[in-house]
């Protein structure tokens, strides 16, 4: 029952008839009797999962702890015949990964990945554009993402390489798992390299925030909270709870040398039928130009989405005029419409006990990409999958 939790339960509980949420857990159990009251939900508060699969027996159980930490609850449901949905990524090891396919492969239970770009208009356009074969062969793909969300990521597990495996797993398995959808084929090396150059130590700064006296001038200032009323108190409250147990307070400073992972990083990857993808990534984006880009060239065109206007261009090599698709104007909801869709597709899935678009093979090859651009960045050699 954390950020991306609790958004989902409200989400999943508001829009998804027949279905009903029967139990909330944390490991801070008071965040999920809190949740349950925030959202309005008559469901029992846990800090295990095991317990609250046994008491409460659902039919399906939604992960969104850390990342290191979905393969405990993953298991346990799986070895319960319940099905699973989990958040990218999969895991922060292959070790981990492996354990929960173990799991998933002995069990009658759906392993659902939550890979919600897949579910994005933006996304989908391109990846239909590719499917119907208009683009030709993939030659390229170059995707970047700009995110401004350092400041909230270093001030919470993120920042720990034990919780979220670095920034190549917690964050960039979403779009290594978008580019080899778009590449259509398996990654057979990556060579990467970055750093973390903007969040270092900082000569004047207080631990916090509130006492910190560069505070006007500092772009990565805690706003404290953010929003008013009903949310704003929510998240008061759920903020006080996790410094109680010893979490770092929500206005840390990011410039005290702790962060283990990068703040900025570029990645190369080959796929086996020869397409070749970069990924540039960073946290330290301004807050004006957050978003994901993609360029992706095909033997027959080029697709070119660009996230500030929504607009996802296709143009046929030669005199063609280029076909304009908006993605803005079919989506609807949170990541551009990708978590009302996946969370629909999920409950479509478990009802008809379909494959899903993603699951288990392409949670755990995100993971190797991401493992495989670490260890890149930090030997400097090509790393061979
Ligand atoms: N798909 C997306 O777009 C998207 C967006 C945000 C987050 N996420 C993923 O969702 C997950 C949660 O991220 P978040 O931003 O909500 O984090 P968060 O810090 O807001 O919440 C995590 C919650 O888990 C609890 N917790 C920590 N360790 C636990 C454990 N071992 N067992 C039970 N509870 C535990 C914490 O108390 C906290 O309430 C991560 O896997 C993250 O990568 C995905």
């Amino acid at each position: 029952m954390g950020l991306r939790g609790v958004g989902m339960t409200r989400l999943a509980a508001a829009s998804l008839p027949h279905v009903r949420v029967v139990g909330l857990c944390d490991g801070i159990r008071g965040r999920a009797e809190l949740a349950a009251r925030h959202l309005q939900l008559d469901a029992p508060a846990f800090d295990r999962t095991d317990r609250m699969l046994d008491q409460t027996r659902p039919d399906a159980l939604l992960i969104f702890t850390p990342d290191a930490f979905h393969v405990e609850p993953a298991i346990q449901a799986l070895k319960r015949g319940i099905h699973v949905y989990c958040e990218k990524p999969m895991a922060t090891t292959l070790a981990d990964c492996d354990r929960m396919i173990r799991a998933a492969r002995a069990s009658k239970a759906i392993f659902y990945m939550g890979f919600n770009l897949r579910h994005a208009p933006y996304f989908r356009i391109m990846g239909d554009l590719i499917g119907s074969g208009e683009l030709g062969e993939v030659l390229t793909l170059e995707m970047s993402e700009h995110y401004p969300g350092g400041r909230t990521y270093f001030r919470r597990w993120n920042r720990l390489k034990s919780a979220g495996g670095g920034l190549w797993i917690t964050k960039a398995t979403h779009d290594f798992d978008v580019m080899s959808w778009f590449a259509g084929s398996e990654p057979r090396s990556v060579f990467a390299a970055g750093g973390c150059r903007v969040f270092r130590p900082k000569k004047g700064a207080a631990a916090r925030c509130r006492d910190c006296a560069l505070r006007w001038e500092c772009p990565d200032c805690s706003p404290f909270i953010e929003l008013e009323g009903a949310e704003g108190a929510f998240r008061e409250e759920w903020l006080r709870l996790g410094e109680q147990a010893g979490y770092l307070p929500h206005d840390a400073c990011l410039y005290r040398g702790d962060i283990e992972t990068i703040d900025h990083g570029m990645a190369t990857v080959v796929f086996r039928n020869g397409a070749v993808g970069t990924y540039a990534l960073s946290v330290v984006a301004p807050d004006t130009l957050g978003g994901r880009w993609t360029t992706i060239t095909g033997t027959q065109g080029t697709i070119r989405a660009d996230p500030k206007t929504g607009k996802v261009l296709f143009c046929r090599r030669g005199r063609h005029a280029p076909r304009v698709y908006d993605a803005d104007a079919v989506s609807k909801g949170g990541h551009g419409g990708a978590d009302p869709s996946i969370l629909q597709d999920f409950h479509r899935v478990c009802q008809c006990g379909e494959k899903p678009i993603a699951g288990w093979e392409e949670g755990r090859r995100a993971v190797a990409v991401g493992l495989a651009a670490t260890r890149s960045m930090e030997t400097g050699a090509l790393v061979r999958l």
